[in-house]
């Protein structure tokens, strides 16, 4: 299968200023990708030559197999793009604006109707009051971003792409926007740019991590976390014995590759590091009990996508001194 987005050595300069070096990867349709990085990592810049709204400085870029550059009408039809900042008209009400949007997009007359109530619907633009009928100007950031979502969704584009979709919106409406992207991700292939973790780690079958204009890593969440240096960890706490006799025991365990002991408490706390692919709890469970030793917790430490995050950026960021 042909990836839908595939990028290739792109670099874009502005003047002196490399916003974006060199960067390749490849999207397969049907997927939800979390587009990640700090501010300033070339996120905007990325997505504005995916959606044509930009020229690169070399390299290339393919939307369903048209080149952004030479088929750029192709991508365009191609395409949902809800950029950084939303431009709306704030004097137009949102029915209107949207059958107005979906004129320029070339939908047909007999089927704007249609068109736009099944945006507004998906979008969440009926309920829990309709707000069709208000006049731009007069919505909250978050209608107002549903507006922009309903408005990339109208021609049916195979390709969302959505420019820090959560940003300035509060908690609730950022739970709503999650769901909301992991709906359309049935339907579209998605991708979608955040500098916070949380959000894309959520809903995201990939993640593409960018800082400093390059790319720094591409993949399954939780294929990510299990490169962050350490991997996964045990913590364990437990009495009853000598401290040493009970790590060196421990150690013995199958599965288990190394044993810390932490603190000097009554009750004893340690770090076991799981040889790769292991997971020695029940054997660790298994070694107490036969020694009539007590145990309180056994609790994974996992690393979290977050470090990944803050170990690759760190990296590029020294890299670059
Ligand atoms: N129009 C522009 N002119 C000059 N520099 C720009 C312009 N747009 C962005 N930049 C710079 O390019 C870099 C990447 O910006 P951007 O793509 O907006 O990053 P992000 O969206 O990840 O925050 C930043 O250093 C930014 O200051
Ligand atoms: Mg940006």
């Amino acid at each position: 299968m042909k990836p839908m987005i595939e990028v290739e050595n792109l670099t874009k300069r502005y003047g002196p200023v490399l916003a974006v070096d060199n960067v390749s990867f490849a999207v397969d349709e049907g997927k939800v990708i979390g587009f990640l990085g700090p501010n300033g990592a070339g996120k905007s810049t990325t997505l504005k030559i995916l959606t044509c709204y930009l020229a690169a400085t070399s390299g290339t870029a393919r939307v369903a197999g048209f080149s952004v550059f030479r088929d750029s009408m192709e991508v365009r039809r191609r395409i949902g793009y809800l950029p950084e900042n939303v431009p709306l008209y704030p004097e137009m009400r949102v029915r209107e604006y949207l059958r107005f949007r979906a004129r320029l997009r070339g939908v047909p007359a007999n089927r704007r109707k249609v068109v736009v109530a099944q945006a507004a619907e998906r979008c969440w633009l009926t309920q829990p009051m309709d707000v069709m009928r208000r006049r731009i100007d007069q919505l909250s950031k978050g209608y107002r971003q549903r507006v922009g979502l309903a408005d990339a969704i109208l021609h049916s584009p195979q390709v969302l792409v959505l420019d820090e979709p959560t940003i300035g919106l509060d908690p609730t409406q950022i739970r709503e926007t999650r769901h909301l992207i992991h709906d359309l991700g049935r339907e579209h292939t998605v991708i979608f740019s955040s500098h916070i973790l949380g959000e894309v780690e959520q809903v995201s079958q990939e993640v593409i991590i960018i800082a400093g204009g390059k790319l720094v890593a591409q993949g399954r969440p939780a294929d990510l976390r299990q490169q962050v240096s350490g991997g996964l960890r045990l913590s364990v706490e437990m009495r009853g014995g000598d401290r040493s006799a009970m790590a060196s025991e421990l150690k013995k365990a199958p599965g288990v590759r190394d044993v810390e002991v932490l603190g000097d408490g009554e009750w004893v706390q340690m770090r076991v590091t799981p040889a790769t692919g292991h997971d020695p709890r029940p054997e660790i469970f298994k070694t107490v009990a036969a020694r009539g030793w007590q145990l309180r917790e056994i609790r994974r430490e996992m690393a979290s996508l977050e470090d990944f995050f803050i170990q690759k950026t760190a990296a590029t960021a020294k890299s670059k001194d």
